[in-house]
């Protein structure tokens, strides 16, 4: 079987000034965390798995899509992208189309419910889904889009398929957190993986990177470019950090799949953002 690696980013947050409603450089923590993949090679696709534009806006998916891109183009590698929590399906599509783009930024994908979309990267099918409930934190992906996938995992494909998407259908027991915002009836989705051929499920949203398996599948959660959420904090605080991350995802090797983590390398890594207080909602800024 083939390889293919998956440079895979969530989270950025941009807006059309560049920073993000917490005052974070946004661009700036996008801008370093891909300069410092430089020399990461043999990437087939770029995936950025959600939460975009920090307000939804089409400014700054263009900022994202402006930087992301030259990344890919620089390297003839697809680009491909999700929904996320923060993102607005309108102006989304109006930036990105289907959100599967050639290295020149043409659209590749074919397009499914919502904003699910897939598009085939050297045999290796990459399949996203659109997880986003407006006005909502947590997500759902609608039965359109589990039918839909549903006939698309009924015929295999070439090297196997990875299934995007913003909000994670895992949690860490201990989280109140991630248990009020991630993936819902994720046993839905669960059914519908079974026994397919999809090597793993690529998500964002929380910040950090967790793994676990659903219907025996990997699930990754790469970490937020825009922040890190410091899970050394008591539980029923949520601690946002600097430091951009980003995952390599190799597939079809020996190993396969196998997940490895980049940090940027920046000065002000672990500087805190935020403090929130989960369970009220507070912010606690004076609480370490
Ligand atoms: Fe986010």
């Amino acid at each position: 079987m083939s390889t293919h690696r998956v440079l895979h980013l969530s989270d950025p947050h941009l807006t059309g000034s560049g920073y993000d409603e917490d005052g974070v450089d946004a661009a700036g923590a996008l801008d370093r965390i891909l300069y410092d993949a430089r020399f990461v090679p043999d990437i087939d696709v770029v995936l950025v798995t959600g939460d975009i534009a920090d307000d939804g806006s089409a400014e700054g998916c263009a900022a994202v899509l402006q930087r992301v891109g030259a990344f890919a183009r620089e390297r003839g590698v697809p680009h491909v992208y999700t929904t996320g929590n923060h993102d607005a399906r309108e102006p989304f599509a109006k930036v990105f189309g289907s959100a599967h783009l050639g290295p020149d930024g043409v659209d590749l994908g074919e397009g499914g419910p919502d904003r699910a979309a897939v598009s085939e990267v050297g045999g290796l099918r990459i399949i996203t889904l659109d997880s986003l409930v407006p006005g909502s934190v947590h997500g759902i992906v609608s039965d359109e889009q589990l039918t839909w996938l549903d006939g698309l995992l009924s015929r295999p494909a070439a090297a196997g398929s990875v299934v995007a998407l913003h909000h994670p259908p895992i949690a860490i027991g201990t989280s109140p957190s991630m248990a009020n915002v991630n993936l819902r009836d994720a046993g839905r989705l669960a059914e519908v993986l079974a026994g397919s051929d999809v090597l793993a499920v690529l998500c964002g949203h929380y910040h950090s990177q967790v793994s676990g398996f659903l219907s025996g599948i990997p699930v990754w959660v790469t970490p937020g470019v825009v922040t890190r959420i410091d899970l050394t904090a008591p539980s029923h605080l949520v601690r946002g950090v600097l430091g951009a991350g980003a995952t390599v995802v190799d597939l079809g090797g020996p190993f396969s799949p196998m997940f490895h983590v980049l940090q940027a390398r920046d000065p002000r890594a672990g500087e805190q953002v935020y403090l929130v207080d989960s369970t009220s909602g507070a912010d606690t800024a004076a609480e370490e």
